[in-house]
């Protein structure tokens, strides 16, 4: 495994790939766990070479957001990797994505307009700003993403097909806790308390399938149901709860196998999100 701090480097590596060798590209901003590993694994058993990279994105996160204090350990990250076959690993410096004079971003697409586009202005910006920049320099055949975060993911596939990235969007499925926890590299902000009361955004999420499978198919009767679920929680506070289309995160008011149940709760100061596929 090769670890890349500068684009340059990386740029001759990627310059001798052979043509019909295929790349795959695992985004992520470090701090890993059996999500981002499952992606990893995604690509390996689908690429011929797989390259991760390891970049907290300073563009995607608001003012009063959690830049700073965002999780970060380097070397347990390589040491998983390693495990995973992984052939190299980019670790790209802000001045490495930003040059001094930076002043292009993409203007993120439909998708992106409510929900977590509602609560952080300014936040697929700076994911589509990024993905755009490593989607060039780093040339995959393939990219993997997590359905955890199900906008995100709508919103890159819908800037890659406007942009005529000629990259392969692979969508892969939320790894949770066993109890039902989603994985995410904030879930080490919660005390033990907040993370019994963060519980309660999967299970409401999973009370709004069942709903849909016992034969509701009304969004707004499964939103009036589920929301109190949140609201009684102590120490939770309701960012949203959404019924949506998955390609356009609109919301729907009859609802279909294939749409998405979508939330995104505060936990103290910790913001959770998560979503279930409605299945019938
Ligand atoms: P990060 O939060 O590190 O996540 C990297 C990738 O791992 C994303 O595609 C995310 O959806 C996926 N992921 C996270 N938790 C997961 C889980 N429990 N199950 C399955 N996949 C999971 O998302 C980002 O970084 C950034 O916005 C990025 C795309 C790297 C752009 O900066």
């Amino acid at each position: 495994m090769k670890v890349f701090d500068s684009a340059e480097e990386w740029q001759q590596i990627r310059a001798a790939l052979p043509h019909s060798l295929s790349l795959g590209l695992v985004p992520t901003m470090g701090y890993l766990h059996e999500g981002h590993l499952s992606l990893v694994r995604a690509a390996r058993r689908n690429n011929d070479r797989v390259a991760v990279s390891i970049y907290v994105n300073p563009t995607q996160f608001g003012p009063h957001e959690d830049l700073a204090q965002y999780p970060r350990d380097l070397d347990r990250d390589l040491a998983l990797l390693e495990q995973e076959n992984t052939d190299w690993v980019l670790f790209p410096s802000d001045a490495d994505i930003y040059p001094p004079g930076f002043s292009t971003y993409v203007e993120p697409p439909e998708p992106s307009r409510l929900w977590c586009g509602q609560s952080r202005p300014g936040h697929f910006r700076g994911v589509c700003t990024v993905i755009s920049i490593l989607f060039n320099l780093v040339r995959p055949s393939r990219a993997y993403f997590g359905r955890k975060d199900a906008q995100q993911a709508a919103v890159i596939r819908r800037m890659t097909q406007d942009l005529r990235f000629p990259v392969e969007i692979v969508v892969c499925p939320t790894v949770r806790e066993p109890d039902g926890l989603a994985l995410s590299a904030r879930n080490v902000y919660l005390s033990p308390g907040e993370r019994r009361h963060a519980l309660v955004l999967s299970q409401t999420l999973a009370a709004g399938v069942e709903r849909f499978q016992a034969g509701e198919r009304n969004a707004r009767a499964i939103l009036e149901q589920c929301v109190p679920l949140i609201e009684k929680t102590p120490g939770v506070r309701l960012d949203y709860l959404g019924i949506v289309d998955q390609n356009t995160f609109t919301p729907v008011e009859t609802v279909q196998a294939g749409h998405y149940f979508i939330g995104a709760i505060y936990v103290g100061k910790t913001r959770l999100i998560d979503n279930r596929v409605f299945e019938g």
